[in-house]
């Protein structure tokens, strides 16, 4: 087992690798517990390593994005008052960033902060979501609308989890391992193009090495700027296309597989102003970004006026250009905001030709 502490404005917390499940057990050191666990973590393991938790302390909560709203952390704390939730009660999450961003919020009101546990099931929560703080809700159609600044008192990584994702819900969290290693320079970007066939093939110890890596790089940039006002910023990287192709797919694409078409498109507009060599970018294309890829694309997913319309949504736009986070030849990053109507419909024909979208 090894840990990370990481320093936070709410309070420090710490990360734990697990190599063994029994981690679960050693819960019943905290007085009072209620945990809740995705309806698929407790399918797949309820009769195996989850088996030890009470009856009466679980509350297994079936994930969707309809289910990230005020009503499900309404839920929630009925059933912590129904155990006569205390203020030193412990909230024990199992599953992926929606049981994270529902359960966080529910710990971060509740008696102004409950402590709170979480031990990410999906390669998204393992490799990025699980540290940064963030909690988040939908309201109505507006998407992470509501959401507080609240980490876990602690949490525990234990890779085995992720054998029995779904291969969508896998590659939607390469999406952020691959842009978190492109971020971290040019070691760690070669480093993840060598292992890709065996996190493809989800082998443990490359996943473990590939998440350890992910978590250590976004650390680097949440560094003196957790509540995400400067550099943290950079890491919307492939996220401003990215979430807009989600949109205009009505979210056909998973998530990761938006974001590194969003890097594939953000690299290509970065040529064109001049901040990234040519052949750097076809060299990472090729090695790392269209390996990663593996839906089918429709052209009706690249509209221009559609995707336009929906970058114009983007929470982050203050002026009147698009948001776009490029990456420069030295693999440093810079958020332009000047982005132009015309260069998107440059780009993104550019895009579709290098993707075969016809
Ligand atoms: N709070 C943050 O910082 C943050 C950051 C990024 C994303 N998010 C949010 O996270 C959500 C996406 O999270 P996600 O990609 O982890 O997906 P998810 O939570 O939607 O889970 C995806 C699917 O995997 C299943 N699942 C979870 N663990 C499993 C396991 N071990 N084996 C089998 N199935 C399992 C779930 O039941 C679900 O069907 C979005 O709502 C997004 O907005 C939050
Ligand atoms: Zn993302």
């Amino acid at each position: 087992m090894s840990v990370i502490t990481i320093h936070s404005n709410v309070r420090d917390y710490s990360v734990h690798f697990q190599d063994s499940a029994r981690f679960i057990q050693e819960f019943s050191r905290f007085p009072e517990r209620l945990f809740v666990i995705d309806e698929n973590v407790w399918r797949h393991y309820g009769g195996g390593c989850l088996s030890c938790i009470p009856e009466g302390e679980r509350m297994v909560f079936s994930v969707s994005e309809e289910r990230k709203g005020l009503d499900s952390v309404m839920e929630i704390y009925d059933r912590l008052m129904d155990r006569a939730a205390k203020k030193n009660m412990t909230l024990i999450s199992l599953g992926g960033g929606i049981v994270q961003d529902v359960t966080g919020f529910v710990a971060s009101t509740l008696y102004r902060g409950l402590n709170w546990v979480f031990v990410p099931t999906t390669l998204l929560a393992q490799a990025d979501s699980c540290i940064g703080s963030k909690t988040s809700l939908n309201y109505k159609r507006f998407k992470n609308l509501i959401g507080t600044f609240y980490p876990p008192a602690e949490v525990h990584i234990h890779s085995p989890f992720l054998q029995t994702l779904e291969e969508a819900d896998f590659l939607s969290g390469l999406g952020e391992v691959v842009k978190l290693h492109l971020m971290g320079g040019e070691k760690t970007a070669a480093a993840l193009a060598g292992s890709l066939p065996a996190v493809l093939e989800r082998n443990p110890d490359a996943l473990l090495q590939a998440t350890r890596t992910s978590l250590s790089i976004k650390l680097s940039y949440m560094e003196g700027d957790e509540f995400d006002t400067g550099r943290r910023n950079l890491l919307n990287f492939g996220h401003c296309f990215g979430h807009a192709l989600e949109t205009v797919s009505s979210y056909a694409i998973p998530h990761g597989q938006a974001v590194v078409i969003g890097m594939l498109f953000a690299n290509i507009a970065a040529v064109q102003r001049g901040l990234l060599a040519p052949s750097l970018a076809s060299h990472l294309a090729d090695v790392l970004l269209r390996k990663s890829l593996s839906i089918p694309l429709r052209k009706e997913y690249f509209g221009s006026d559609a995707i336009l319309a929906a970058m114009k949504q983007d929470k982050k736009r203050t002026g009147d250009g698009l948001v776009v986070v490029m990456m420069r030849s030295d693999y440093t990053f810079e958020k332009l905001t000047d982005y132009s109507p015309d260069e998107l419909v440059a780009t993104t024909a550019e895009l579709m030709e290098s993707l075969r979208v016809s």
